[in-house]
């Protein structure tokens, strides 16, 4: 052992091999029991927990006993056989038996329990992050990010990927959401965004001739949280050159596998595709949980001849829960959620033993439907349909008649998305961004029916979350004028904001596509935690604020002095300030 360092070994390494060896290891005290005739105290470090121990004869018994919770201590002593092991516990055989003891620092008595059971509320935990860190739960969670950014990184490498950092100081990329600005000094009335991915810069790498690219990159947008959003996120960003739809997903879906099983153990297969309309007609959703097997099931011709008043001139949808059951309650909630979606109806049927249940029943036989099962059976009926209102009902209808999920993993390729949507306004918008590629069966309507234009590109959704998306994208310039086009934009405004990419378009760009995981989500499904804030180090809560940084916050007096200077500066000489480049 090194006279001059901590520890010889992490608190959770030591095993029966170790017995009789004098060891030095160092971290916190988790708690000291005094049990008259010796005292023990558990310590821990990231590798995990150790029992030490002292007899009341040692002389250093005394300051044993007055250790305080989370108080760092460094201690050289002997590993023995526990005389009761802990078989919970990794190290649960042995003990180490303290000969000498430095406190290495002290601690104030924290807020709450560093446990993985903790009697700390998150707003608490926030605050003190670093002590919500310390917890073996969460430590474990960073490491197991840790280790999967790692598997991720070796399996992209060994496939040729180059990882390539990308600016933070960029003008915007739109990715549908606001931009972070960032007001430029130097120029002043200028700013830069805060990339809200590195779309942009990736596909100039391909011009560049990179071939194939990928970068842990932080994306930022001010868009309001979720349980499954953070206006500041990691994204396992890819591109390559030279390849076809197929090819992406072959080589991502082995990205999938390889994650899956060297993760969490699990063997996942190939992986299925559906389209974006089978999804939308089955589900309702383009993200569909499939742990779950009801689906929708249009019934519209059969509902257009049972003389059902509400269902005149309606699209009407069915799915049936083989031994479903619901309460009035549950059922009203329903009725109220389908007219937040606007749906025109929902009504139910109920078989339970030989008896059937459903307000329809006076308007045809319930017999007639054959349901050869207890169950429940829903009709849903709209003008639009299929819709999204389709799938935010089968959600509430799986998880209050509490369906069981088949399988825990169910993991899907969604594909041709539509290229465009309408916003609330009636703008046509990008569905995803404005550079992905039009699906070649579908380009020469670009002008004439773009709506009805699909992409070549495609989501990965695992149990109703989508993971990653990506899309082959525009590589001529004339091609990625006429989805400007498309979209409203005039050559001039094109050229304005996104001159820089036809320009390098115009440069010999090769075909090229990509994609971007959800590093936090992806984690958080993996590791079971319920939130993203659960698998960031350091992250937001719902309104955006950094609790134990106390960010965002307001300037200070001389700062506030130094904006006002720069914004009226700015009014005067706008942004017509030139580079000078002095080295
Ligand atoms: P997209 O915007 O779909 O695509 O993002 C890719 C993936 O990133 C995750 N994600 C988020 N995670 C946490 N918080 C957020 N606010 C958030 N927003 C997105 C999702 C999503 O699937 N440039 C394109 C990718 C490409 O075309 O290559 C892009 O950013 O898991």
């Amino acid at each position: 052992m090194e006279a001059t360092s901590y520890r010889s070994h992490g608190c959770g390494e030591l095993h029966l091999g170790h017995i009789g060896q004098l060891v030095r290891i160092a971290g916190w005290v988790r708690r000291v029991r005094d049990l008259g005739r010796f005292a023990f105290v558990d310590i821990r470090d990231r590798s995990g927990l150790l029992q030490l121990f002292v007899a009341s004869d040692s002389p250093l018994y005394g300051e044993v006993r007055s250790l305080g919770r989370e108080w760092v201590l460094q201690v050289e002593g002997i590993v023995r056989r526990r005389e009761s092991p802990n078989p919970q516990l990794p190290t649960g055989e042995v003990e180490v038996e303290i000969q000498s003891l430095r406190v290495l620092n002290r601690a104030e008595l924290p807020p709450f329990l560093i446990e993985d059971e903790t009697d700390g509320q998150e707003e608490l935990r926030l605050r003190y992050r670093y002590l919500d860190l310390r917890r073996p739960v969460m430590q474990a969670r960073l490491a197991f990010r840790a280790r999967m950014l790692s598997v991720m990184r070796s399996y992209l490498t060994e496939r040729g990927f180059l990882e390539v950092e990308t600016p933070m100081l960029i003008r915007s990329t739109p990715e549908g959401a606001r931009d972070f600005l960032v007001p430029s000094r130097l120029k002043p009335g200028s700013f830069y965004a805060l990339p809200q991915s590195p779309q942009l810069l990736k596909q100039l790498l391909m011009v560049a001739g990179c071939d194939r690219y990928f970068q842990v990159a932080r994306c930022f947008r001010d868009e309001d949280y979720r349980g499954d959003r953070q206006a500041e996120f990691t994204q396992l960003d890819c591109e390559l050159s030279f390849v076809s739809q197929d090819e992406i997903l072959e080589i991502f879906g082995g990205l999938v596998r390889r994650v899956f099983r060297e993760m969490v153990g699990v063997e996942i297969g190939e992986i299925p595709r559906i389209s974006y309309q089978e999804a939308m007609q089955r589900y309702g959703s383009d993200k569909p949980d499939l742990r779950f097997s009801p689906a929708w099931e249009e019934v519209t011709a059969w509902a257009q001849g049972q003389g059902v008043p509400f269902w005149k001139e309606q699209r009407v949808f069915w799915m049936w829960i083989p031994r479903g059951k619901a309460s009035r309650k549950q059922q009203e909630g329903w009725q109220a959620l389908a007219r937040e979606w606007g749906l025109s109806s929902l009504a139910v049927v109920q078989k339970e033993g030989e008896k059937l249940v459903s307000s329809l029943a006076k308007f045809f036989s319930l017999e007639a439907l054959s349901l050869h099962e207890e169950g429940l059976g829903v009709w849903v009926a709209g003008k639009n349909l299929p819709a999204p209102g389709l799938g935010a009902l089968r959600s509430a209808i799986l998880r209050d008649v509490a369906v069981p999920p088949e399988k825990t993993w169910a993991i899907l390729w969604v594909t041709d998305f539509p290229l465009f949507e309408r916003d609330e306004e009636g703008h046509l918008t990008a569905a995803h961004h404005p550079f992905v590629h039009p699906h070649p069966e579908d380009t020469e309507r670009l002008e004439t029916d773009p709506l009805s234009v699909r992409a070549l590109a495609y989501d990965l959704v695992i149990n109703g979350y989508e993971i990653m998306s990506g899309s082959l994208r525009c590589h001529t310039p004339e091609l990625q004028m006429r989805v400007f086009r498309a979209l409203g934009l005039s050559e001039e405004q094109a050229r304005e904001k996104f001159g820089f990419l036809l320009e390098a378009l115009g440069y010999g760009a090769p075909p090229h596509g990509g994609c971007a995981f959800g590093v936090d989500r992806w984690v958080m499904l993996l590791t079971g935690g319920q939130s993203l804030r659960d698998v960031i180090a350091f992250p937001k809560t719902a309104s955006g604020s950094d609790l134990m940084l106390g960010a965002p916050a307001p300037l200070d007096p001389v700062q506030t002095a130094e904006i006002a200077r720069w914004l009226s500066s700015g009014e005067q000489t706008g942004s017509q300030s030139v580079d000078i480049f002095v080295e």
